[in-house]
């Protein structure tokens, strides 16, 4: 099982748009959940929404990853749970103080991606390794 917890971009992207993008993202890997931090949408009945990480990361069944740029271990060599959550922030907020793997992605430039971009590379090499 795949579940996916976000953060809205809010001020960097629409939060109607971004839902969109993950959404879509979720169709293409199978993801079998998608959970987003806050509640920013309430016409998306849709969609799973929590006030607060905690919160979010309490209500998923899995083993709990965070991605994270300063992460102590690289997804080139990291071996995906089978049930896993992946847990992403945002711009204004990480998760290195919560109790957890935390996983980078190696780029050429360390420049940080928006979430829904590292998500794409998480999933792929979920499929692909
Ligand atoms: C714009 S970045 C946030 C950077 C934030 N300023 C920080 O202190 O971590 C949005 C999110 O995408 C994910 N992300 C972006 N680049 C990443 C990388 N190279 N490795 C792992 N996760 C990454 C992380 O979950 C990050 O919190």
């Amino acid at each position: 099982m795949i579940t996916i917890v976000g953060r809205f971009e809010d001020g960097w992207l629409s939060p109607d748009i971004e839902f969109f993008i993950w959404k879509q993202l979720g169709y293409a890997y199978k993801v079998d959940r998608i959970v987003m931090v806050p509640k920013l949408l309430e016409r998306r009945t849709s969609l799973d929404q929590y006030d607060t990480i905690e919160d979010a990361i309490n209500s998923c069944d899995g083993e709990i990853v965070f991605m994270e740029q300063l992460g102590n271990v690289s997804l080139s060599s990291f071996v995906h749970p089978k049930n896993a959550v992946y847990v992403f922030g945002n711009a204004s907020t990480n998760h290195m103080n919560l109790e957890g793997h935390k996983v980078k992605i190696d780029t050429p430039s360390p420049v940080d991606m928006f979430a829904v971009n590292a998500a794409a590379i998480v999933l792929d090499n979920r499929y692909n390794s």
